[in-house]
């Protein structure tokens, strides 16, 4: 798929998943996208772990008591570490963001679907913390996405996105 079309394509998709196995070869395409993000001043704070085993990908999604990421067959999990990049100042939410766009880029590109699931792991309940305790991540690294991954298995839907006008403009704002 060419890169524009991706773009376009990408959805946060919270339907159920096909059980169809995802490829080693796709996951680590997956993984690369992740890592070839920028960073701000290379620090490269973000690192992935790709999860494919049947029985650890169930227990992860019983974690996230979501029936639809649950069904995922695979699924990548964003871990930083908040490094300093310079002075006093951390760029590992960027870094991370990006290596997270990059991976959500590829997973469609791929023919797959995914959705940047954070806030829902982030919260009190500090349900990634228990995943990467599962996943035996040390204290230091956090785990702060998960990005199901697999075919489709339903329609899904797509947001409406406000028009290009009332965002982008050229030479200055509102212009
Ligand atoms: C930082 C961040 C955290 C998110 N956390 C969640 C989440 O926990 N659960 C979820 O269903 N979607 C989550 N999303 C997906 C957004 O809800 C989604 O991107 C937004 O509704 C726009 O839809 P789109 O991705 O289809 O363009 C998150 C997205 C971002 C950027």
């Amino acid at each position: 798929m060419d890169l524009f079309e991706a773009i376009s394509a990408r959805r946060s998709y919270r339907g159920m998943y096909k059980p169809d196995p995802v490829p080693r070869e796709h996951l680590r395409m997956i993984m690369q996208a992740a890592l070839d993000a920028p960073s701000g001043c290379n620090k490269q704070t973000t690192s992935v772990i790709a999860v494919d085993d049947p029985a650890l990908v169930k227990h992860l999604g019983t974690m996230l008591e979501r029936d639809d990421f649950a069904s995922a067959p695979a699924a990548i999990c964003i871990l930083t570490e908040r490094k300093i990049a310079y002075r006093d100042r951390t760029f590992y939410i960027q870094d991370y963001s990006a290596a997270i766009q990059n991976a959500l880029l590829a997973i469609t590109g791929l023919g797959y679907e995914s959705c940047w699931v954070e806030g829902h792991i982030t919260d009190a309940d500090q349900i990634g913390r228990q995943m990467a305790d599962v996943l035996g991540v040390p204290e230091h690294i956090e785990l702060v996405a998960y990005l199901p991954v697999g075919l489709a298995a339903e329609e899904g839907n797509r947001v409406r996105k406000l028009p290009f006008e009332e965002r982008a403009w050229f030479n200055g704002y509102r212009l």
